[in-house]
Order: structure tokens, then sequence, then C-alpha cells
């Protein structure tokens, strides 16, 4: 090992988590993991990064620590794969291993390929800053790395973007979560996330010729404290000819726009002033459920923009399976589309080639009296889709799942109030976290259509074809495997559903 270290000419810190990471996952059996959504290897898992396409592969690297199922120093961890739906990991990427990083360690940030064939990270180091009085800081600055795509190696000009950088007022405690891409033209460009002097966030774009070089170049868009305080994560791209930003606000309140309070994710769509700022036109919430924060995206070979995120929200940690040896689990990559201005999210049709056992049931008529209770699918890796048509008298109709002799998860349409809620709180939870959440949804008549795509610890309801969804991790025995649809009042069902095996 000391032989391979020297040979790799790797850091002590990063030996350590490849040795960790490779002897604690023989430990993790396959069953106790999800079957298709990215656990970390071992320990902990927070946001998504440095979603890219390189050399035939998506890779996707995580925050990591990997010595606890809590957050420590931040590592990066590293997965690949060419369907986006099945992940082989890929040795630690990163360690807190270099003067800008080694204390709080390697934060959030993207990747992309450099012209010379290079994959380049491009990460947020977290320096603590010990002053005179005996007071202390974070300082954030941001890094590069290059590698092949399995081993990586911290530029030696680090810090590529520090507080010299900063315009006046911007804070250099929190400047992290950079996001690179290279514009047609082939030069630079990456957008971080910063707090502004009224302390709330604003997005910086600097722009480089080399992606080794960079200079200011403007404030992308800012919070001026409508969104919560801090923006974290953010992204930015372009898509039929809009500019369409990502960012996961931190501290918000709940309002009348489908936030809730605490962190979410937020989409901004508008476009682009000659100054290259941003003109916002419109605001949505990216996921209207309990767990789902910290978004990335990527641009596949064939030109779909396809998104995830980091399937938690902060707030909901306490709730997680108890004694297990990861925590963290990542979406199922989405594919975006815009259509009216408004942002659609889809599983990406990779999926599908993963569907097998079709069950169908048309037109099926439930009351209170006659539910259908066995549609002929059960399971925890499912894909199902079920368009419901309220009658007049219809109340509420539920999709349960994940349901045994007890437990069920539920989500519930109430045509009369036109909402919809996803409902863990009956699942065997036992920790007061929110377990259940409401959103609204766009009244079209009565009817309407629900994709779940459910794993072993996880629900996403995509709604009306992608115009909403609706996320949460649940971890309800997995013996619980029974599907069901109930209703108060009458409605007609179709149900469309899939066994997904991997
Ligand atoms: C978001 C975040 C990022 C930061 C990272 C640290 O969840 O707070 O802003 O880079 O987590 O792990």
């Amino acid at each position: 090992m000391q032989k391979e270290r020297e040979y790799m000419q790797i850091s002590e810190e990063l030996h350590r988590a490849r040795v960790t990471e490779k002897t604690a996952e023989r430990y993790i059996p396959a069953e106790e993991r999800p079957l298709f959504h990215l656990t970390p290897r071992t320990g902990w898992m927070n946001d998504p990064n440095g979603l890219s396409w390189y050399k035939g592969e998506y890779h996707l690297f995580y925050q990591y620590y990997p010595y606890d199922t809590v957050w420590g120093p931040m590592h990066w961890g590293h997965a690949a794969t060419r369907d986006l739906i099945h992940w082989d990991y890929r040795p630690c990427a990163l360690a807190p291993d270099s003067f800008p990083d080694r204390e709080g360690g390697c934060f959030s940030g993207g990747a992309a390929e450099l012209p010379d064939g290079r994959h380049l990270l491009m990460y947020t180091g977290c320096r603590r800053e010990k002053h005179a009085d005996g007071t202390e800081c974070d300082v954030q600055t941001q890094n590069l790395a290059t590698g092949d795509g399995t081993d990586y190696q911290k530029y030696e000009g680090n810090p590529v973007l520090s507080e010299l950088n900063l315009p006046a007022g911007a804070s250099r405690v929190d400047f992290r979560d950079p996001k690179i891409w290279r514009d047609a033209d082939g030069s630079w460009k990456c957008v971080v996330a910063n707090r502004a002097e009224d302390q709330t966030g604003q997005l910086l774009l600097f722009t480089s010729a080399d992606a080794f070089h960079w200079s200011y170049k403007c404030t992308l868009a800012a919070n001026h404290g409508r969104y919560g305080r801090m923006w974290e994560c953010p992204d930015y791209f372009e898509m039929d000819g809009r500019s369409v930003i990502l960012v996961s606000p931190q501290d918000m309140e709940a309002d009348d726009q489908g936030f809730h309070a605490g962190n979410n994710s937020m989409c901004m769509i508008g476009s682009c002033r000659e100054d290259g700022s941003f003109r916002e036109e419109k605001i949505q919430t990216l996921d209207a459920g309990i767990d789902f924060y910290a978004t990335q995206t990527v641009l596949t070979p064939d030109g779909r923009r396809v998104m995830l995120g980091w399937m938690q929200n902060w707030d909901t940690v306490p709730y997680r399976l108890e004694n297990a040896k990861w925590f963290g689990q990542v979406t199922i990559p989405r594919e975006l589309t815009l259509r009216g201005g408004h942002l659609y999210q889809n599983p990406v049709r990779e999926l599908e080639q993963y569907r097998c056992g079709r069950v169908e049931r048309e037109h099926v008529r439930i009351d209170a009296q006659h539910p259908l209770t066995d549609p002929g699918l059960s399971g925890r890796a499912l894909d199902l889709t079920l368009t419901i048509r309220p009658e007049a008298d219809c109340r509420k109709v539920a999709l349960r799942f994940a349901q045994g002799e007890k437990h069920y998860c539920e989500v519930v349409y109430r045509p009369g109030e036109n909402t919809l809620t996803i409902d863990r709180s009956r699942s065997g939870a036992v920790r007061d976290v929110t377990n259940s959440r409401t959103a609204a949804v766009p009244d079209r008549g009565g009817e309407l259509k629900l994709r779940l795509i459910l794993d072993r610890y996880s629900a996403e309801i995509f709604v009306n074809d992608g115009e909403s969804v609706m996320t949460m991790t649940c971890y309800a025995d997995k013996k619980d495997d029974r599907v069901s649809v109930l209703a108060c009042g009458s409605a007609e069902v179709n149900l469309t559903g899939y066994t997904l095996k991997i």
C-alpha cells in the first residue's frame, strides 16, 4: 500500500480514505442499498458534485465523509455510469489534504473536460482562519484538480479564485459551489454562490480563457432577501433560447409559490442581458416534496439536459435507516424540458430498459367499498403510472405503496382542494421530522396523472408528465411491498406498472 501511495503520489489523507472505503464497502450488502439510487460507497454523502460526461461515461462526485454516517471534513466520493441508472464506484477523488481545504474540506463544485483531454474538477476549499483575538472564521476559495477519470492531482496554482477576485461587499466566508462550463467559443465560465452585503445570496460570474486563470465578470443574479438567505449550489444553462438558473436557497420561509420552510431548490427562468447578467422572468420550485436539495446538471451527448439532486434535506437528516453504514442518496437523474415557460422533469428514458413484468389495469372504478387492493403489482422497486379521474363525489384518492400489515406510505390526491400530499408518517417512521408535505396541483378538470418511481428507500412522484415532482426518502421495512389505490367517493383509475430489475 505504501508503494502504491508513493507511485501514485497521493496524499496520506486520500490514501486513508481509499483504503477505508474499499474495506468498509464489503460490509454493506447490495440488498441493503437502494437498487438504483446512488449512495456513498461508505459513510456520509451530501451534495452531488461534478456531474459530467467524460471519456464515454457520466462521472458523478459527491460530498463525502467516509469515516462516519455524519457530516465531517469533506472529501469527494466518485462514481461513474454509462446509462445514468447503474453506477460503479471509483476511488475517492479528493481529500482535504492541501492548504485551501485542509480543515473544512473540499466542498461542492463542478467538472468539465479540458481541450487536452484531462478531466477538470473545480471545487470550493474551506479553510479555517484563526485571528489574533482568538476568533476564527471559514475562508472559502475556488480550486482545481485535474485527472484521468480515476486519479486527480490538485493544481499547484490553487486557489484560482479567492477574496482577491471578489467585488466590493462580497463575502469571503460564504463563497462556494462553482459550476464550470465551456462556451461554444471555447472560453470558460463559472458561477459561484456568494453572500452579498445585504447578507443574502448572490451568484457571481467569472470568466477565463484557459480554465486556470479567472476574473470576475458580473453578478449574474441576486437574492435581495426574497428567497431565503444564502444561496448554494448554483447552475446555469441555456435551453430553447432561454436562460435557466438552478439554485438551492437556505433558510426560506414557506410561501404561496410552493416553497416550504427551510432549504429549497429553485429554478429561475429568464434571459441574459448584454453585460452577461440574468433578467429573471419566472421562479418555480424544483421539487415540492420533502427530500431534495443541491442539484447538478449535465448535457448528454444526445443533447438532453439531465439534472439530479441530493435526495435529502438538511432538516430531515435525523430520519434515517437505523444501523446502516451509509447515509445519503442521489435522486434519479431527470430530463429537463421547457414547455410554456415552465420547467418539466421526467426520469431519464434509460430507466425504461430496466422495466419488466408489465401490469395494466384500465378503467377501474374505485370507491370506499371497492379499493384496488391488489393491482397485480408489488415490490419496492417499481415504475408505476396512475391516471385518476375523480367523479363529482370524490374527496380523495390515495396511492399506497411500501404497504404491509400495519405500515404504508402514500400519495393522496384531493380533487376538491387541488392538492397532492406525500406522506411517510405511517411507514414506521419514529422521528419527529417532516413526514408529510402537501403541494398544489393545477386544476385540469379533475384528472391527474402520477408516475411513482419507487426504490427500496425512496419515492419520487412525477405529476402530470413532470409538471411538478415530489420526492421523499422512505425507510419502511423492506418486507412492506404491497401497492393499493383507495378512494373516498368514487373515481376511475388507469394503472400501468413495472417492476424494475437492475
Ligand atoms: C450544500 C452545502 C454546500 C457546501 C457543501 C458542504 O448542501 O452546504 O454549499 O459546498 O454543502 O458539504
